[in-house]
């Protein structure tokens, strides 16, 4: 069953009303569901059994402690990007030894923290950062587990902002290069080479790329054990698409399929960085309508959750279905709607979630739900326009749980009032 569902008119999450917990707690709201973040969990573990997965979860799809706990409760394991990703981990009750640390631009004081907290395995993007992470692995007496990132150069069809694997992207080192600096590891006696990383973008909606991309990693994984590296890890990163629109993704039995077969011939254990695919299904971004207005053709649905909540629609023009949270037309069905642009309360023309969508009658007042949010939308979040931040609620059947109170203007200009003379 979907997590979000419509009975009688009125959306719910599992057994909750979506316009009681917008009544208790305000809107903007964030709202996700528990049930559909664990059975996206279980699915991957069950779908990539038979190479023994580690499931890296991927922080910076949505790093509220309240879901990593969750997620830590259910035995994934954690993606982190930066000193305060892993920090969140840490506090969530998360394992550092079972987190992988990415990321192009590490600084030293990261690295350290990494190596103290005793991740998993920093995923390494250059050849000076594995002199850096060497060097400074050696200042503390400690030998540093490193995967190297390879960028198999294969086009992963998606987004070009979300691109990452191919050879002009800044993500990652060429085959050619990886050799380069795998032999030059082999002499870095506080290094450990024992993975491969790959993650060669997002929201990506066909099994082609990877199966490219994992026949890349095998050869290579093979010519590292010639130099001396004990390979026993493949993390094939993330990127798994989700159905923004109705069907478009795939289910992640048919990656598995094209993937395991792969890890299997590299004789590794397999890691993957999944993010949007447990996170986004299973959040809504939940907003009330101030106003309606029109202008020339156009008829505007002005609305209180903007681009600061959400920004996906105006920095990758990415879709999400929107909905009234109270409607007694179907959601989706096309008679009898009005073409809308729902925007929010923020000055600028990007100021959007949607452009000439058909939606039903609705009235200043009213609620909408925003779908596909959970992934990507409270975390990239700003300030802008002074606009505190909106609340999270986590629910589990008929129980919902704040995560996340709403910011207020206090805490936006405490950093400021702190020094103000
Ligand atoms: N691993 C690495 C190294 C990554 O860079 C990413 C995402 C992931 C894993 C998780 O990918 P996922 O499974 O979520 O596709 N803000 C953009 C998405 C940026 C993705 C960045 N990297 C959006 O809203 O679409």
């Amino acid at each position: 069953m979907d997590a979000f569902h419509y009975e009688g008119g009125h959306l719910f999450c599992e057994k909750t009303a979506i316009a009681d917990l917008a009544r208790t707690y305000g809107t903007p709201l964030y709202v996700y569901s528990q049930s559909s973040i664990l059975e996206t969990l279980r699915a991957l573990q069950t779908a990539f059994a038979e190479v023994d997965p580690l499931i890296c979860y991927s922080v910076k799809a949505n790093s509220n402690l309240g879901l990593l706990k969750l997620m830590a409760e259910h035995g994934s394991g954690f993606d982190v990007v930066s000193g305060g990703e892993l920090e969140r981990v840490v506090r969530a009750g998360g394992l550092a030894s079972r987190s992988v640390f990415a990321g192009v631009g590490k600084t030293d004081l990261e690295i350290a923290d990494g190596i103290r907290a005793g991740v998993l395995m920093f995923n390494v993007e250059s050849e000076e950062e594995l002199q850096a992470i060497g060097r400074v692995a050696a200042g503390l007496g400690r030998v540093a587990p490193i995967a190297l990132r390879v960028n198999p150069d294969v086009d992963p069809r998606t987004h070009r902002y979300i691109s990452t694997g191919k050879k002009e992207s800044k993500f990652g080192m060429d085959v050619e290069r990886a050799l380069r600096a795998a032999t030059e590891a082999a002499s870095i006696p506080s290094i450990r080479m024992i993975g491969v990383h790959m993650h060669i973008g997002s929201q990506i909606t066909s099994t082609e790329p990877y199966a490219g991309a994992v026949a890349k990693g095998v050869e290579l994984i093979a010519q590292l054990r010639k130099l001396g590296h004990p390979i026993e890890w493949y993390n094939m990163g993330g990127g798994y698409g989700i159905s923004y629109r109705g069907n478009e993704a795939r289910p992640v039995e048919e990656f598995a399929q094209v993937i395991v077969p792969g890890i299997k011939a590299a004789g590794c254990r397999l890691a993957i960085e999944p993010g949007r695919v447990i996170a986004g299904n299973a959040g809504i971004l939940v907003s009330r309508v101030i106003y309606t207005k029109q202008s020339g053709e156009k008829r505007f649905l002005i609305q209180d959750a903007a681009m600061n909540d959400l920004i996906r629609p105006a920095l990758y023009e990415s879709y999400h279905r929107i909905w009234p949270v109270e409607s007694n037309v179907p959601l989706g069905q096309e008679a009898g709607l009005q073409s809308w642009d729902v925007v929010g309360p923020v000055c600028e023309s990007g100021d959007f979630l949607a452009k000439d969508r058909e939606l039903p009658r609705i009235s200043p007042g009213e609620l909408l739900a925003v779908f596909s949010a959970g992934a990507y939308g409270m975390v990239m979040a700003s300030n802008y326009n002074t606009r505190p931040r909106a609340a999270e609620v986590l629910v589990d059947g008929a129980n919902a749980r704040l995560v996340r109170r709403r910011e207020t203007v206090d805490d936006l200009l405490r950093p400021e009032l702190d020094v103000f003379v």
